[in-house]
């Protein structure tokens, strides 16, 4: 069975993260966001993963090219010269698709985390016979999304409508697609938008159907949304392997910590934080709602809470980093200062607080 993750956009709502590596390859959760979609596809037997790119396929195709060995998958790339939405990906891609099994295949969003129940998506779609599955989600936001009207019983879609500007419903594109070589007739080759113009022809036709995901979903797109997102993924981990987890005295709630990260005595961690490979954090540290990326060290005293700490960053000695700061690749807080949502390009050093949130270039 084959998969096409879409990994355009530039990411900017991402950034200093995405200044540094492309926004798939951003962590979350101690590895990069792309990996979490590969892996659940491999686990139900995906052999071939397309991943549609308009920008940098050789950073991707660099990175990934170790995972290809490790998990036995294969990762190619179809790279776009234009920007071809999320449509035009599939008919470019439609040869590396297709085979003569003319067998369904996956289509995903990049920027999203949630479970992945994608075998029970397969015995979805095999059983209502339609040319196209969509899992959808329930938000208190729809307006943001592509809000599918649905049959309740039967999950046959009535209407799809991207970002209505009016009321709908509140069930929403999730990002996860299972589709048939079918739909590929519909696409052509040129910039378009698979909901705005394929997904609302499908259902018209009585051909789309809806699986509602069991458990969580997040667009994880942006600092907020990244950083409620691992809450909502450590908690998922809770109920499904608690032992991945941290525990400890020195642990409060959902805590991943890489095995290869060092905690020195007398800290306190937790909850929902995510400590990369290769991080040191030093003693007496308080860690809450936080990431640190790999080999980001943490100084002695310091506090650091609903923060991003990118890659082989340092936080000094007692200081406190706080609401929505995003530290880029190798940025230098100095010791005793205070952030209070600084977004710090990389490769900055900080030597005075930053007292309101703000960007430092
Ligand atoms: N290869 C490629 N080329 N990928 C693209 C392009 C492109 O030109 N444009 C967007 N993408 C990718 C993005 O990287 C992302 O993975 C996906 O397509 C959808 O991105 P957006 O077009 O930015 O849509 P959105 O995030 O505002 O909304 C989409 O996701 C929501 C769920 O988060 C839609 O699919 C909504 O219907 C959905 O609810």
């Amino acid at each position: 069975m084959k998969a096409l993750i879409l990994v355009g956009g530039f990411g900017t709502r991402l950034r200093p993260l995405t200044l540094s590596v492309p926004k798939p390859l951003v962590e979350f959760a101690n590895k990069p966001m792309i990996l979490h979609q590969i892996e659940a596809l491999k686990a139900i037997g995906v052999t071939e993963v397309v991943l549609a790119v308009n920008y940098q396929p050789e950073v991707m195709l660099n990175f990934l090219t170790d995972f290809e060995a490790k998990l036995g998958i294969k990762i190619t790339c179809s790279q776009e010269t234009e920007p071809l939405g999320t449509a035009g990906p599939l008919a470019l891609a439609r040869d590396k698709l297709v085979d003569d099994s003319r067998e369904p295949f996956f289509v995903l969003n990049s920027d999203v985390i949630s479970e992945y129940p994608l075998k029970e998506m397969i015995e979805f779609h095999k059983a209502h016979g339609g040319e196209a599955s969509i899992m959808v989600t329930k938000v208190e936001e729809p307006s943001k999304y592509g809000v599918v009207v649905m049959e309740e019983t039967t999950g046959k879609v009535e209407r799809f409508v991207e970002k209505p500007k009016i009321f709908v419903g509140n069930k929403i594109n999730a990002g996860i697609y299972l589709l048939n070589p079918s739909v590929l007739d519909m696409i052509q080759l040129r910039p378009t938008s698979i909901e705005k113009e394929v997904f609302p022809k499908i259902a018209a036709e009585q051909n789309l159907y809806a699986m509602v995901l069991p458990g969580f979903w997040m667009d994880i797109g942006q600092p907020r949304d990244y950083i409620k997102g691992l809450s909502l993924y450590l908690d998922s981990i809770r109920n499904k392997s608690p032992s991945k987890l941290a525990s400890g005295s020195h642990i409060v709630g959902n805590v991943l910590i890489d095995e290869s990260a060092v905690i020195k005595d007398g800290c306190l961690i937790g909850p929902d934080v995510a400590i990369g490979p290769g991080c040191i954090v030093e003693s007496g540290v308080r860690l809450s709602r936080c990431t640190l990326m790999t080999e980001a060290r943490v100084k002695m005293h310091s506090c650091i809470s609903s923060s991003i700490i990118g890659w082989h960053s340092t936080v000094g000695q007692w200081a406190r980093v706080e609401n929505m700061t995003i530290l880029g690749e190798d940025v230098h807080v100095c010791d005793e200062i205070y952030s209070n949502g600084g977004v710090v390009l990389p490769h900055k050093e900080i030597k005075c607080s930053i007292l309101h949130p703000e960007i430092v270039m």
